[in-house]
């Protein structure tokens, strides 16, 4: 049983926790993920680790209700246990086994999109705590829906903010924020690491590849049961076959089908949709 020892709501929909789970927080490396059940009988949610506390023991997870088991996860509060907390799952981002001088000739712009912010915030922890200073995009919907902007701020070189409808910050698309600093403000980027909603990556994928900016995107939206067994994050990146739980959930975002990796989780909400009614019949 893994204790849950802090629970807050962030935005409408949107959870975080601190989980106790010692040796995943032990283990861990920003990019991988975790899978968690609540409930014997609960579904397995593949999250991607939104941050860790090696000497608490602790590893922060933040996710979205978009179904009956995120709903049961959310009525948890702090003192309630999970059953399974299964990790660190998946690959590491490749930063961490560049070499550090390398990286640190390198300007890495971050794009995160709504939820999508929680697991960009490690990466660009990591390069905080490397002495690597990153620019940071982080877009929302809406100002409410707008998540760690203060624990982002902390950690990057230069962050920008923007809200679709302009509630907030600057108003538009994370991709507007893009050309602006690279067409306007004369910024050069040597890669981009873009998580977000499937359609915020396929569209900074396809500017970052007229920009000629190589691109680093996390799959996580995909996967269902995170183990290599169900195939619902199968995805072609290039001319290949990859599952998204076992080769990712990071991939080259100029390869990526993003059209059939949509298709994909589409069915995934349809599932969830029919869970959900289960649950209140
Ligand atoms: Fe089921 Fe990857 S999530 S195979």
């Amino acid at each position: 049983m893994y204790k849950i020892t802090k629970a807050e709501m962030l935005a409408d929909k949107i959870f975080l926790m601190d989980v106790e789970a010692p040796r995943v927080a032990k283990n861990c490396e920003p990019g991988q993920f975790i899978i968690v059940k609540a409930g014997e009988k609960g579904e397995r949610i593949p999250l991607t680790i939104c941050d860790y506390d090696r000497e608490a023991g602790t590893i922060t997870i933040v996710f979205q209700t978009v179904g009956a088991s995120t709903e049961k996860m959310a009525s948890l509060k702090a003192g309630d246990y999970f059953d399974d907390f299964v990790g660190p799952l998946g690959l590491p981002s490749e930063f961490i086994h560049e070499d550090i001088e390398e990286l640190k000739k390198k300007k890495i712009l971050f794009v995160a999109g709504g939820v999508g912010t929680a697991p960009v915030y490690p990466q660009v922890k990591w390069m905080h705590e490397h002495g690597i200073d990153v620019d940071v995009i982080v877009g929302a919907k809406t100002k409410d829906m707008l998540i760690l902007e203060e624990e982002m701020k902390a950690v990057a070189g230069n962050l920008y903010v923007t809200t679709d409808d302009g509630s907030y910050a600057r108003k538009g698309m994370v991709t507007e924020v893009i050309k602006d600093l690279v067409n306007n403000q004369g910024k050069t980027y040597d890669v981009c690491v873009a998580i977000g909603p499937l359609i915020m990556m396929k569209f900074v994928a396809l500017l970052t590849k007229e920009l000629n900016i190589p691109t680093v995107v996390s799959l996580n939206p995909i996967m269902v049961d995170g183990t290599g067994m169900c195939g619902a994050c199968r995805v072609t990146v290039g001319s290949e076959v990859k599952f998204a739980c076992v080769d990712g959930p990071e991939f080259d975002g100029h390869l990526v089908n993003f059209d059939e990796a949509m298709k994909r989780q589409q069915t995934y909400k349809t599932a969830e949709g029919r869970a959900m009614l289960k649950a209140v019949e």
